[in-house]
């Protein structure tokens, strides 16, 4: 078995597990990153598209921010609306902090971009990856490399950036979780058109939630929810733009959807899971290994980046003896994940049609509050724009 040593192993070469590489580099640690995807699939998959201003206030700092101030389009709040109504929440009047529209796909090419040019080690298309000795200050990780050769790395520390299905969350021994999931999906899907709208629309409709995003000015991305189990294929081209159209208010008040060529076509389950500590010995977790959100709010990414901000230190003192904040980090981390998923939640079920009508009611009367009384809005606003990283 080849072996190689580094100060710490990240499992995950997604946006958390690159931006850890990233900052830790930066405070002098070295890492070494594995992968179970290729490159091509981690740099091209669709996500979020939503950067709050702590996440690109921190990109920005650790010289991530070129692309980012160039291409990414600011936008000071969002739209929330209901049939006949639609009204514009302005979180910088709010909250003086705005949102960006960046796509995990392009922070991903910046992250593999800056790290290639560091010389930042990356296994790709590995297999077999298994954590070992992670209650003893020699922990490794095994795995089978792109080659078919097996491989040892031996670390002071492994970091989980692995997603609720990798390896690391379920190698916490005493792990206690919590879940939530919701009975509709979205159905996702990505369009060769201008957006019809200068910022995000969320709207509740009776025949249910629809959102209006974007991508850039000739992409626009959008989500409709549908049963779960919803096949994507089921769906006509016609039925998707009508179901748009329809939920989005096509015709009121003058404004139009503009229709387009689709790109890209998904449905994705909704779900809430907190899996607790977030560390366990030398093994940390951060991002989705160790909490799902619902993409209703946008959270998903920028929770990831939270906690690599708050790690990143944390490991770069424990490696020099201090282990103060790395023994916090559960701790301070868990903190602002469950206000992320009380958020998402909120969001969620304010937003997704329900089966009673009791709920029905509470939603709209819910959403006639936060467009109506400003203190109820910038409640929203503060959530969704982003509390300060380490609340
Ligand atoms: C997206 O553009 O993919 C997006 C935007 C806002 C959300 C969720 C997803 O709340």
């Amino acid at each position: 078995m080849a072996e190689e040593r580094t100060q710490v192993v990240i499992v995950g070469a997604g946006p958390a597990g690159m931006l850890l590489s990233h900052l830790l580099a930066a405070d002098g640690v070295d890492s070494v990153v594995v992968e179970t995807r290729s490159e091509e699939y981690v740099a091209a998959r669709i996500r979020a598209g939503i950067l709050e201003q702590s996440s690109v206030d921190l990109l920005t700092e650790v010289g991530l921010g070129d692309r980012l101030a160039r291409d990414a389009d600011k936008h000071r709040g969002i739209y929330l609306q209901w049939p006949e109504e639609r009204h514009h929440l302005d979180f910088v009047d709010l909250v003086g902090r705005a949102v960006y529209v960046y796509g995990q796909t392009e922070v991903q090419k910046d992250l593999i971009e800056a790290r290639r040019a560091a010389g930042q080690v990356v296994h790709y298309e590995v297999s077999e990856t298994a954590l070992h000795d992670i209650e003893s200050d020699r922990p490794s990780v095994t795995f089978t490399d792109a080659a078919g050769i097996p491989q040892r790395i031996r670390a002071d520390v492994i970091v989980g950036c692995d997603g609720s299905f990798g390896p690391s969350r379920v190698a916490i021994p005493a792990r206690e979780s919590w879940d939530r999931t919701y009975p509709y999906s979205w159905f996702g899907i990505l369009a060769d058109v201008a957006p019809s709208t200068d910022e995000l629309i969320y709207a509740w409709h009776p025949d249910g939630f629809a959102l209006h995003s974007m991508r850039s000015e000739s992409v626009s991305r959008f989500y409709l929810q549908v049963p779960n189990g919803t096949d994507p294929a089921t769906w006509s081209d016609d039925q998707i733009w009508d179901a748009l159209a329809a939920r989005l208010g096509h015709g009121q008040n003058g404004w139009s959807l503009q229709p387009g060529r689709i790109s890209d076509r998904s449905v994705l389950p909704m779900r809430s899971h907190v899996s607790t500590p977030m560390r366990h010995g030398r093994l940390f977790l951060a991002g989705d290994a160790a909490h799902i959100v619902p993409p209703t709010g946008a959270k998903g990414l920028n929770l990831a980046v939270a906690d690599v901000a708050l790690l990143a230190p944390a490991l770069a003192a424990l490696l020099k003896g201090d282990p103060r904040l790395a023994d916090d980090y559960s701790e301070t981390a868990l903190r602002r994940v469950w206000r992320c998923t009380h958020f998402s939640w909120w969001m969620t079920t304010m937003l997704h049609t329900a089966e009673d009508p009791f709920d029905t009611q509470l939603q709209l009367s819910q959403l006639r509050w936060v467009t109506s009384s400003e203190h109820a809005a910038a409640g929203l606003a503060e959530n969704y724009a982003g509390l300060p990283i380490g609340f």
